[in-house]
């Protein structure tokens, strides 16, 4: 087992051990580096001022240059990977070009929001290449400005996306891909203190090595955390052995198997939601929208689906989904593994069927067939980078003009997200009119009882449970001419 982290931080490496290794990203690159050109304005990955460029190297093919959230990243799960700050891009005295066309389309005012700007620009211009349309509004979703209006930041990114990949050929070097590649296959277990308290972290590079660490039930297993990155700064989480799954790959895979009932997504936990979001491009266009709009995509960069599913929130957008679909979860400890249908994991508010020497190693999604109709809604206050106020799921089935099958789930209307067992029964073998809906919502307000809260009034929640009813039968009388 190593005791101390390897990283590289624009093109130099780095070794860090002891207490700095529970350091936030941003906090190192600021504290310990000196290099505060990346700026922390909201430190709970909402406006995308820390943003930096990370990458993992890759045995084959380039590797990607991710935008992320720096303020909710642990430096513990960086060994190996390459760091690209604001203060890597300008070189022998002449700025890169994200940087120029900032400058000439006086993208920056207050210039608060700059760096975190650049970078996302800078990532999106390495992912996309030189030759592309890009919607430029969704690529900088993650970042927040209070002064330009945004409309010189859209124009300086259309100036800089025709450059081509830069970054790639800058940073993407042999010797850390070799060096970094290694390092990522070895465990690593460093302890030191940490605002004053002792702590642990455990990374282990295999599924085997994770489930022996898991045995110590007090240690907090940490996949992309963008959930528990935001508790950390806060000051409400302080666990003193972390379990870092971030560098187990056979938790990460993502796949269609050809079941004899249909074709199964078969996810890792550690699957991130952009991956998550290019196998749902090709096979659940359905989930497409919403996954689009879950976080920006610094967020999605990192943010996992087996940390969305534990984390247990009833606005958590993957779970309507994973309800319709009837997700199977595959939980595993180190003297067996067991299956647990998606809906029966959640027992109320946080409360999950999970042991605590158990891991979520494996989430099977059955896809819609080609009779299904699939609809997925997600309500929130903003269109980016904004929690859910109600979430909901509809995927029903027709023979001729009734209604054959019906799976519903609605999220924010509980403590758990709910399957809507009633509302369902309501349109099982009814015709397939708009009056079915009608009295299907009807049935759909007397199964729930939401609460009101800062996102939306209980009325609110309970009209949009029959809305989205509705909104499902008028998009199908659209769909068929
Ligand atoms: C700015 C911002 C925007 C966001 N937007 C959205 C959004 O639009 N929609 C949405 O649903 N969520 C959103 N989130 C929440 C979060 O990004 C997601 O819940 C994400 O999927 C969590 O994944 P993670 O890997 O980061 O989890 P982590 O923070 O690493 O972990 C979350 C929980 O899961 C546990 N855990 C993780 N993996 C496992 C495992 N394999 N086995 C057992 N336990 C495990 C951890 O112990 C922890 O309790 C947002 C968060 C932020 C900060
Ligand atoms: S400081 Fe706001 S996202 Fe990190
Ligand atoms: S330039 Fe001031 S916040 Fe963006």
């Amino acid at each position: 087992m190593r005791d101390h982290l390897v990283i590289w931080v624009n093109g130099t490496r780095r070794v860090v051990g002891g207490g700095d290794a529970f350091l936030t990203l941003s906090d190192y690159l600021r504290g310990r580096l000196g290099l505060v050109g990346t700026k922390v304005m909201c430190a709970e990955g909402d406006c995308g001022a820390c943003t930096v460029l990370v990458a993992e190297p890759v045995e084959q093919g380039r590797p990607r240059f991710l935008p992320i959230d720096s303020c909710i990243r642990f430096l513990f799960q960086l060994d190996g990977c390459h760091v690209v700050t604001v203060e890597g891009l300008a070189r022998d005295g002449r700025l890169a070009p994200v940087q120029q066309a900032m400058v000439e389309c006086h993208g920056s005012q207050c210039g608060f929001c700059t760096p975190g700007f650049v970078m996302a620009l800078a990532g999106a211009c390495h992912a996309k290449g030189a030759a592309r349309e890009v919607d430029w509004p969704k690529e900088l979703s993650g970042n927040l400005c209070r002064c330009t209006g945004y409309v010189s930041i859209f124009e300086a990114a259309e100036r800089a996306g025709g450059e081509a990949d830069w970054i790639g050929a800058r940073f993407a070097d042999d010797t850390w891909m070799t060096e970094g590649g290694r390092l990522r296959t070895e465990s690593i277990d460093v302890r030191g203190a940490c605002d004053g308290v002792a702590m642990r972290v455990t990374s282990p590079a295999t599924r085997d090595e994770a489930l022996a660490a898991r045995r110590d039930a007090d240690a907090r297993v940490v996949a992309g955390a963008t959930d528990l990155g935001v508790l950390w700064n806060k000051g409400r989480l302080r666990p003193q052995h972390w379990l870092d799954l971030s560098r187990v790959t056979g938790l990460r895979g993502l796949c269609v198997e050809d079941a004899a009932t249909g074709p199964v997504l078969v996810a890792g936990p550690l699957a991130s939601w952009t991956d998550m979001l290019a196998v749902c491009r090709e096979r659940c266009g359905e989930a497409v929208a919403v996954l689009e709009s879950f976080g920006g995509p610094q967020i999605r960069h990192v943010g996992t689906l087996g940390g969305n599913i534990v984390n247990g929130s009833p606005i958590a957008d993957s779970l309507p989904l994973l309800f319709v679909l009837e997700a199977t979860l595959e939980l595993a400890r180190a003297s067996g593994t067991r299956d647990v249908p998606i809906e029966s994991f959640f027992r109320g508010y946080k409360q999950l069927d999970l042991a605590p020497d158990e891991l979520l190693v494996k989430v099977r999604m059955p896809l819609p067939g080609s009779d299904d109709v699939l609809r997925l809604v997600k309500v929130s206050r903003r269109r980016d980078l904004d929690i859910s106020t109600f979430t909901s799921a509809i995927l029903v089935r027709r023979t001729g003009d009734r209604i054959a099958a019906a799976r519903i789930a609605y999220g924010g209307v509980g403590p758990t997200v709910v399957r809507m067992r009633r509302t369902e029964a309501a349109l099982v073998g009814q015709l397939f009119v708009e009056e079915t809906f009608r009295r299907a919502g009807d049935v759909a307000v007397a199964e729930i009882r939401p609460l009101s809260d800062v996102r939306g009034t209980s009325a609110f929640r309970l009209q949009l449970a029959r809305n989205v009813l509705l909104r499902f039968f008028h998009e199908q009388l659209v769909g068929a001419g």
